[in-house]
């Protein structure tokens, strides 16, 4: 690819007339139970109205439909399959029984093409969560198949608007249309497919509006392959109230930045306190020399009001089995591999198996020195209902994973070498290179869950695993 970042924002900026972005309104405009979801081809205004790309879309649109329920609502909908491939949902962050996971082999049989499956499960916690297939992750995540799901709290703090930006990346050619070369071996080697589009809710940002006085959620959901965003929000001062849809005490982050890598989700507080005409820039810090614009802060003309805020009161804390430390079985999970790894060699469909050989095999990456061929592999930890577990993940490699467990959030212990002043849990973490991290759970869903990098590049080049829970 030639195309810079950089020449894309100056392609952003000449675009003056692009609307102002579309934003997703979480109010209840979609049926709380959706009947059909049915991913096929279609097309997306990404770069602007008239400019389509042809892309793979839930029910004709990019984001798919937004799923908005309660506590305790249950999420019914026949997934009606009109792609040319096999696929599959996952409801991710969701702790659904295992039936219902989504996962390919594992948990059911893919769905082919023309095919149909019913997915009925309970929303068991509030929070921000989303779907995506997990069959040729890859490619139909990148291709723009993924929705989110708000489940509501019960008490939510007072806002004004209530707002998902779901951040993604495209690889587009010079007419807009997508890259096919999907499991590149340099991405697939090195930090997987990071596209040069930036897109929020399905539309490359210009501006979004905002009024003096408005307090807004907003629930970042980083649905990119590869792409990590450190949001800086000039000017303002987020606050952070959950990661992954479990609360945390209101926070405002480190450096200001809100991190949020692949799959994960942020809902943060953001107050506008500016002034009427006022514009602010939101820029991705996380590449340290590329930093990018992703939008514009503007505000409108009218004040909301001009009455000082009430002080923000977190979410209610999250409700999840509690690890007991002092019972719990230890566990070491490394991953290895990729480029500037030193990996020389590793296990491969039982076989001791050299990097080169390997690496012919687009297999690259390793979870304790296994490289997995399928998403059935045998489980890494057989883990007992009911029981507590540590896990101690170790990346002793040169790259940045989001490595994610299926069916159980994980209690944060200890993120590089310090512990969190509070407690948080994740399904998703966040791991810096040759860095470690540790968590605690409670084995309490039972069934064949997926742990993987949530780089489909990295997790179909070896980086997954399964443990059970029986
Ligand atoms: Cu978001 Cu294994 O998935
Ligand atoms: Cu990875």
């Amino acid at each position: 690819m030639t195309l810079s970042r950089r020449q894309l924002l100056v392609a952003g900026a000449a675009a003056a007339a692009w609307p102002r972005i579309a934003l997703l309104e979480t109010k209840p405009t979609q049926p709380n139970i959706l009947g059909r979801l049915i991913p096929e081809s279609a097309e997306a205004e990404l770069l602007g109205p008239g400019k389509t790309t042809t892309v793979w879309a839930y029910n004709g649109t990019v984001p798919g439909p937004a799923l908005r329920l309660k506590v305790g609502q249950r999420i019914n909908t026949v997934l009606e399959n009109r792609l040319a491939r096999p696929t599959t949902v996952h409801w991710h962050g969701m702790r659904a029984p295992n039936g219902m996971d989504g996962v390919p082999a594992l948990t059911q049989p893919p769905v082919a093409p023309g095919g149909t499956f019913h997915y009925a499960f309970e929303a068991r916690n509030p929070g921000t969560f989303w779907y995506h297939p997990h069959f040729q992750s890859a490619e139909q995540l990148d291709r723009g198949l993924h929705g989110v799901i708000v489940v509501e709290d019960e008490n939510p703090p007072e806002v004004d608007r209530d707002l998902v930006w779901m951040l993604d990346d495209w690889r587009l050619d010079q007419q807009g249309q997508i890259v096919g070369d999907f499991n590149d071996l340099h991405d697939v080697s090195h930090q997987g497919r990071i596209g040069n589009t930036a897109t929020l809710n399905g539309r490359a940002p210009v501006e979004f509006a905002l009024r003096k006085g408005e307090r807004i959620r907003l629930r970042l959901v980083n649905v990119a392959n590869a792409w990590i965003f450190a949001l800086e929000f000039k000017g303002h001062t987020p606050s952070i109230i959950a990661y992954d849809g479990h609360a945390v005490v209101p926070h405002t982050p480190a450096d200001g930045l809100v991190v949020v890598g692949p799959a994960q989700r942020v809902d943060i507080i953001l107050d506008a306190t500016a002034n009427p005409g006022q514009r602010f820039e939101v820029i991705d810090r996380y590449y340290r020399n590329r930093t990018f614009k992703l939008l514009d802060l503007v505000y409108s003309d009218t004040p909301l009001g001009s009455a000082a805020r009430s002080p923000l009161l977190g979410l209610a804390q999250p409700d999840l089995s509690e690890p007991d430390l002092n019972k719990a079985e230890r566990h070491e999970i490394i991953f290895s591999g990729g480029a500037m790894g030193g990996m020389r060699s590793a296990r491969f469909r039982g076989e001791m198996t050299g990097i080169r050989q390997l690496a012919q095999q687009g297999k690259v990456w390793a979870v304790n020195g296994v490289v997995a061929s399928r998403h059935d592999e045998p489980p890494i930890i057989e883990m007992r209902l009911g029981h507590s577990y540590i896990i101690d993940f170790v990346n002793d490699t040169a790259f940045p994973h989001p490595v994610h467990l299926h069916g159980h959030p994980m209690k944060m212990l200890m993120n590089a070498d310090k512990t969190p002043a509070q407690p948080v849990w994740r399904d998703t973490l966040l791991m810096a290179p040759r860095t470690r991290a540790t968590v605690a759970m409670v084995a309490d869903n039972p069934g064949k869950w997926m742990l993987h990098c949530h780089i489909p590049e990295h997790q179909e080049a070896g980086m997954m695993t399964v443990v059970s829970v029986t």
